[in-house]
């Protein structure tokens, strides 16, 4: 989501980086602007936000998050103790990095492809899927399967990828850079009849990429925008109890 809404958040203080035990072996992102870590920096788009005041309570300043500090899906990987996830457009984002996670939102995106083009480019989320699925999932494989860590069931790919968390909320751009927005709708279509039907099958094919990974999904919905934000997190069976 870009230009109408600004997000507060606090800071975390680094220190609690590393004060937890880690929870899940990786966490990987999907979203909008309310979890970009900086994917737009170098898109010729209006939708980036690397510039102050942006992280000016950040420990690590100005990243490209919309945010004074970090976004929600940062504090969510505070919470199980995973270290900062690395942006997908980071060059930096490859070998052992990508043990963490990886975070693929980008501001603007949205479910349909079309959402938010009027800024300019972004990674919508059937394009954040298919860089999930296509390009770092067999990284991470072969990455895995060539180290030199002894072959058990404990640390296998399969292992690995089905209990890390997917986290994904996306949607505000689809209501308000594309269904409301003559601005945001990319040619001046006008809106089908049928449009949010059209984005919850959209979504859903998005998701099925769990179908192949063996992720076990829990469908949340919960209000952190003014838009339809659907969340989908795939949660490992010891993290449930807590929330
Ligand atoms: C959206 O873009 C993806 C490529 O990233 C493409 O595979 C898909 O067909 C597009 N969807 C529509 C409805 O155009």
């Amino acid at each position: 989501m870009v230009v109408f809404h600004v997000i507060i958040l606090v800071g975390m203080p680094s220190s609690t980086l590393s004060s937890m035990q880690q929870q899940v072996p990786a966490m990987f992102v999907f979203g909008d602007s309310l979890s970009d870590p900086g994917n737009n920096n170098n898109y010729k788009t209006l939708a980036k936000a690397n510039t102050v005041p942006n992280g000016i309570d950040f420990p690590y300043g100005v990243t490209g998050r919309f945010c004074n500090g970090a976004t929600i899906a940062d504090h969510l990987g505070y919470l199980l103790g995973i270290e900062l996830i690395p942006a997908c457009n980071d060059p930096r984002t490859t070998g052992s990095t990508l043990l963490r996670g990886v975070n693929f939102a980008s501001s603007s995106g949205g479910i349909l492809n079309d959402t938010g083009a009027k800024f300019g480019q972004n990674i919508p989320m059937s394009k954040q899927v298919e860089l999930f699925g296509e390009k770092i999932l067999p990284e991470l494989k072969s990455l895995m399967e060539n180290s030199n860590v002894e072959e058990s069931a404990a640390n296998s790919f399969e292992h690995f990828v089905a209990k890390s968390l997917i986290f994904s909320s996306i949607g505000n751009d689809d209501l308000i850079n594309n269904y409301l927005s003559r601005f945001g709708n990319p040619l001046n279509k006008p809106i089908p009849p049928h449009f949010w039907d059209s984005v919850i099958i959209a979504y859903s094919n998005q998701l099925k990429f769990r179908r192949t990974t063996e992720f076990d999904p829990i469908v949340y919905s919960f209000d952190h925008g003014p838009g339809p934000v659907f969340l989908y997190i795939n949660l490992p069976q010891g993290v449930r109890g807590h929330l």
